[in-house]
């Protein structure tokens, strides 16, 4: 019988700065997936890549002096190097640099203006011509170029464009029927919302700058990113460049796995190029959380706050990392990455829990037993509850799985874990041990703690690859033994096994002083933030009573728009937990709407009201003075508007 296939990808990241933690994340959750699928017995497609053109990179090999191809190539081999580090079983990884795909996509982009769905146009607005650079309005620091400062002028370009507008009805539709294409659900209210307002069609083309893939019809333009990138997915089956019997094999993909972020590029734009192609759509979009600092700050390139997965490899291992990023947040919600929270579940859940029910188990078998447990073994109802809970893991594991909830797999499994080791609390081996008619029940209870770490150590290998076959090779398991089959058969160990005592799996971590080190080799924004406290001089001080004075709330922006005779001013509507209200503020240097609206601020909630160029603002919200002509508004992740603030 022919296996079944699954198709899963990453998104293709940007080699515009090293790899860090954010990307690992869903690097890691995808190979979680691809790996258990395969120890189902799946014919498993897993692509990953790197998404390599576009002015953003054109300029940073400039200011390196090196070409754009150098530039990106010296980026590849770091993210490379690290799926390696982190045991990422990808089948393929695409580089948009890569020949076939350039040839497919400028195939794609042809058939598309073919069909009439490419079109050329005009774009306009703010040119800064130093730059070669287009700028919005709301862009524009004083009327001149957010860049160099130097002055601007309305200019026009010829573009190509792709219309998306065309493509709302059906993608409405889409959702409709196909309830499962975007999840976790609540993202698919935010793009029923987004298209609703009206879709326009997209630039598609750009003649501003070079680094990317020409139109070969007509090569003053190149291709402009979402075109390049989101084909990707099917360009690297082989679509569009010769061979596409991988194509036909596991085209539709299973799931694309993408950041909240980009949601919106993948259940639109996506789908609508397809549709526009006559092509198979993919069956699911999952769009996961992101991990944020302890300060609930984005980690990002651009930001410069990155945490370097190899520094934490390094110290404790990859499948401990591995195991932190899968089991700390549920995929689907922000998290929080913080040194504390991952030594914390180091020494918890691997080093006390799992490590220690491993060495007990494995210590005692040789103590009692030489290595190998006797064939005669008496049973006692306390076994009942530890055989049915390691008889129904796999199923629970496989459950949680086709919903990619990894959390929620490894948590069932954990609760084995635990299980066991009161299990061993329960029946008491060391005492067993001193009586010599009790040899038969001792017996018994070593087989069934080492039968369940066996499903124990099959259930965990997608997650923590080194460490499966590592507890297997101190059970002293191997083949039948050790199948996905045989998880969920209770009593597979074969007579005649050998255990063995191994190395201790994960070292207990001393917390007091490695958060020391490693807050030295990593930035924690919590503790710099209280360091530059500390060094502020000569502040007057305030009682906790005038403190209180001041009502800070979290409030949602519902609307946003610039203000017509205040260039500066932004007029934002607010929800505040109990209704609407407008605050005029003066971001507009800084922020576009778009960037604001859907997300949540602080709201000072009882100022006085005040009418700025004719705008009543009632209230004002709080952002950061980031650094000379730098100011970031403060956003709160995951607070409910009307939340107060203290
Ligand atoms: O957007 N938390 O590339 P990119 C969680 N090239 N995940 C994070 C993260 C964080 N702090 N930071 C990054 C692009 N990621 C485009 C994609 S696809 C056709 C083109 C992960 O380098 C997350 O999966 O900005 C996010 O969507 C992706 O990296 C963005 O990587
Ligand atoms: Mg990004």
């Amino acid at each position: 019988m022919e296996k079944k296939t699954f198709y899963i990808t990453t998104p293709i990241y940007y080699p515009s700065g090293n790899a860090h933690i954010g990307h690992s994340y869903c690097t890691v959750a995808s190979d979680a997936i691809a790996r258990y699928r395969r120890m189902q017995g799946c014919d498993v497609m897993f692509l990953t890549g790197t998404d390599e053109h576009g002015l953003k990179i054109e300029q940073k090999a400039e200011a390196e002096g090196v070409t754009p191809k150098q530039y990106v190539d010296k980026i590849v081999a770091n993210f490379q190097k690290l799926w390696k580090l982190l045991n990422i079983s990808n089948d393929r990884f695409i580089r948009t640099t890569d020949d076939y795909h350039v040839k497919a996509v400028q195939k794609i982009f042809r058939e598309l203006y073919d069909r009439g769905d490419i079109y050329k146009g005009k774009y306009d607005g703010w040119y800064c011509t130093p730059c070669e650079s287009f700028w919005t309005e709301t862009q524009l620091k004083d009327g001149k170029c957010p860049d160099c400062g130097r002055e601007v002028k309305w200019a026009e370009e010829e573009a190509y464009f792709f219309r998306l507008s065309k493509y709302a009805d059906r993608i409405l539709k889409l959702y409709e029927e196909h309830p499962e294409f975007i999840q976790p659900e609540s993202r698919k209210n935010e793009m029923i919302a987004f298209i609703k307002q009206g879709l326009q069609d997209l630039c598609v083309s750009r003649t501003s700058f070079t680094w990317g893939i020409p139109v070969d019809f007509d090569p003053k333009h190149v291709v402009y990113v979402w075109v390049d990138a989101l084909t990707n997915y099917i360009t690297a089956m082989g679509y569009g460049s010769g061979d596409d019997s991988d194509y036909k094999k596991y085209w539709p993909a299973d799931v694309h796995f993408v950041g909240k972020e980009i949601v919106r590029f993948h259940t639109i734009i996506w789908p609508a190029m397809l549709m526009a192609l006559d092509l198979p759509l993919p069956k699911q979009v999952y769009g996961h959380g992101w991990l944020l600092f302890g300060d609930g700050t984005k980690m990002s390139k651009s930001k410069g706050n990155v945490v370097d997965p190899n520094i934490l490899c390094e110290r404790y291992g990859v499948d401990a990392i591995r195991y932190f990023l899968l089991r700390e947040i549920p995929f689907g919600a922000d998290g929080v990455f913080t040194n504390e929270a991952l030594i914390a579940r180091i020494n918890s859940d691997l080093a006390n829990d799992l490590g220690n029910l491993v060495s007990r188990t494995t210590a005692m078998v040789q103590k009692y037993f030489g290595g190998q447990i006797p064939a005669e073994r008496e049973s006692e109802p306390v076994d009942d509850e530890l055989i049915a809970m390691a008889s129904a893991l796999r199923e629970k594991c496989d459950k949680a799985i086709e919903g990619y909830q990894f959390s929620a797999a490894l948590t069932e499994i954990w609760k084995l874990v635990a299980r066991s080791n009161k299990y061993i609390d329960e029946t008491m081996p060391w005492a067993l041990g001193k009586d010599e008619t009790k040899r038969a029940r001792l017996a018994a209870v070593m087989y069934n703690l080492c039968e369940s770490l066996r499903i124990i150590s099959i259930l965990i290998a997608p997650f923590m690859p080194e460490t499966s076959p590592r507890i297997q090779k101190q059970l002293g398991l191997s083949g039948d033994a050790a199948t996905y089959e045989s998880a969920a058969v209770w009593g597979a160990t074969p007579a005649g096994t050998v255990v063995e005592k191994g190395e201790t799996l994960f070292p207990r971590i001393d917390v007091d002083k490695e958060i020391e080190a490693l807050n030295a080799l990593i930035p924690n924004p919590m503790e710099q933030k209280a360091e530059e406290k500390k060094e502020i001089p000569g502040l007057a001080q305030i009682g906790i009573d005038d403190f209180a004075k001041v009502e800070l709330r979290a409030a949602k922006v519902v609307a946003c728009e610039p203000i017509k005779k205040a260039k500066k001013l932004l007029k934002l509507t607010l929800d505040d937990g109990a209704g609407e209200r407008t605050v005029a503020s003066g971001i507009a240097k800084w922020y576009k709407p778009e960037d604001l609206i859907g997300r949540t601020v602080v709201l000072v909630a009882n100022l006085k009201p005040a009418t700025l160029c004719g705008v009543e603002s009632q209230g004002m919200i709080l952002a950061a003075d980031a650094g000379e002509n730098d100011v970031r508004v403060i956003f709160l992740e995951g607070v409910p508007a009307g939340s107060s603030i203290h």
